[in-house]
Formats: structure tokens, sequence, C-alpha cells
């Protein structure tokens, strides 16, 4: 196999969201403003919330993009204007499709605000092409237990398949447009590649340890970008201790994008619209 180099490395900004969810920002920033057809990856916490506390994210509206949220640690509440409802425990991803619009609240499950407790996970946001912007919203609430784990035959590498294929697993959610989205462990001294289709979008974010990446040396919370020049990616972990990482990759969608906070259409119109709609009631009203 041909590697793609890495053409880029930089670390997560710290940052804010929700009413004071302590975050960092892979993107949009500064280093990098997008990754079509990526719009967003957020890294919440670790964050430890006394008991009673429970920050949040109160109820707000997205449109023309799809949110997916992993969870590492902790519990997380969802509830929509549609009146869909659900709990995300550790491990368990939910792959919102919101198309056409709906309003929701993304906040600290019941026992978690009760007890206390940390706060783990990952928001990714992926663009819908035009032809689904405006498809009725759809949930892919999966829990840990549903989501295929593969491993290398020495069993040093575990990847668990969020969406994707990796050596002969496939993940059970189904994506729009081709993406691959998972969760690997490389233990000491272990190695790992990946084929990636040369048209795609790749990244990977490094949650804990240090890795090497086409040799380039990574650590925790930085993300590294690929360039297109491979037939896939080769991760390896060097160190002492254990790399955890998230490997993602997608295939871009090359059509105009027109973004406005948590509205992402193909034009200004469409945004204009998508502001009157949500300001009507026209995506539901979430109390
Ligand atoms: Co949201």
């Amino acid at each position: 196999m041909t590697y793609r180099s890495v053409t880029k490395v930089f670390r997560a900004a710290p940052s804010h969201d929700g009413d004071g969810v302590a975050l960092r920002r892979a993107f949009p920033g500064a280093d990098l403003m997008d990754l079509d057809p990526f719009l967003l990856l957020d890294h919440l916490g670790p964050t430890s919330l006394a008991p009673g506390e429970a920050r949040g994210f109160p109820p707000h509206p997205h449109r023309g993009f799809e949110t997916v949220t992993y969870l590492l640690d902790g519990e997380m509440e969802h509830r929509d204007s549609w009146g869909n409802h659900g709990t995300l425990r550790p491990g368990d991803v939910q792959w919102m499709t919101a198309g056409s619009g709906l309003v929701h609240s993304e906040l600290p499950g019941e026992a978690l605000v009760r007890e206390g407790g940390t706060l783990h996970g990952f928001q990714l946001w992926v663009n819908l092409p035009k032809r689904d912007k405006m498809i009725p919203p759809r949930y892919q609430d999966t829990p840990s237990s549903a989501i295929p784990v593969a491993r290398n035959l020495a069993a040093t590498v575990t990847a668990k398949v969020v969406a994707g294929e990796t050596l002969g697993v496939k993940g059970v959610i189904e994506t729009r447009i081709p993406i691959l989205y998972l969760h690997l462990t490389l233990e000491p001294g272990s190695r790992f590649e990946q084929a990636i289709p040369k048209t795609r979008s790749a990244f990977a974010y490094v949650i804990e340890g240090t890795g090497e990446f086409n040799d380039v040396a990574v650590g925790d919370n930085q993300v590294v970008l690929f360039d297109h020049g491979g037939e896939g990616v080769r991760i390896a972990n060097p160190g002492a201790a254990r790399l955890s990482l998230l490997l993602i990759a997608g295939e871009p969608i090359g059509q105009p994008v027109a973004r406005y906070g948590p509205f992402v259409m193909n034009s200004k119109e469409e945004l204009v619209q998508a502001v009157d709609d949500y300001q009507q009631g026209r995506m539901g009203v979430l109390g």
C-alpha cells in the first residue's frame, strides 16, 4: 500500500459552548475552517461535574446536516421538538440527521446531574448533499453493544466501527455519503493500516497517548490532516502507553456551503428561509 502524507498537525483549541461546556474544538478554527464533508469536530470534556451541576446544550435548532455524538463517559439526555427522546451512555452513538430541521437539547442525564461525574465525548458535524438537506429528521441511536468491534490477529489493535469498514468488520449505522469513523486503540508497539479511497478527506484526532502517523509524531488533543497522495494511512504506537484516537474520512460533497450557526445550506437565501422557519416554529418548538 502507498501511504498518504501528513500535511498538518495542530492542537484543538480550548473553547466553551452551550451553557458553559468545556470543550476542545478541532475545527472550525484558525487552523482549519472545514474539511468537506466535515463541518465541525468538538471534543467535549473530559469535564468533572459536581452533583447538581448540569452544563449542557439547551434548546437550539439544526438544519441541513448531521450531528454525530459519541459518548466515552457520563450520560447525555436528548430531547427534540418532534417528541424524540433518548439517553446516551458510555460507548453509545447518536447519528442524527437533522435534515429539514428540529429543535433539540443535549443535557447531562439525570443520574449524572444527581451524583455528579465525568462528561466526555465527541460531536462531529457531517454535511448533507443538496438532495438530502430537506429530508425528514432521522435518528440512529446506537447503543455501545450494537457497535461492531474489530481486532487485528494479535489483538493489539481494537477498532470500534462507528461507520464504514475496517479489518473485515462493517459498521451498522447508515450514512448518506461514504463515511469512515473509527475509534482505534493501539497497544504499545503495535501498528495499523487503513485503506482509504484517494478522493476522500481524511483526518485523525488523538485522544490519549502519542502516535506516529506516517512517521510524524502526534500527541493528545492534536489533529492530523492527511493529503490525498496514497492508498491509505499508517499509524504506529512506538511508545509505552496505549494510543487512543479517532480516524475519520469522508467523500467530499463539492457543493457551495452557506453556514449560519446551526444551519448549513447551499445558499444565503436558504439560510434566510431556515432562520424564518425556525422563528415561525416550523422546526417544532421545544418547551
Ligand atoms: Co445540537
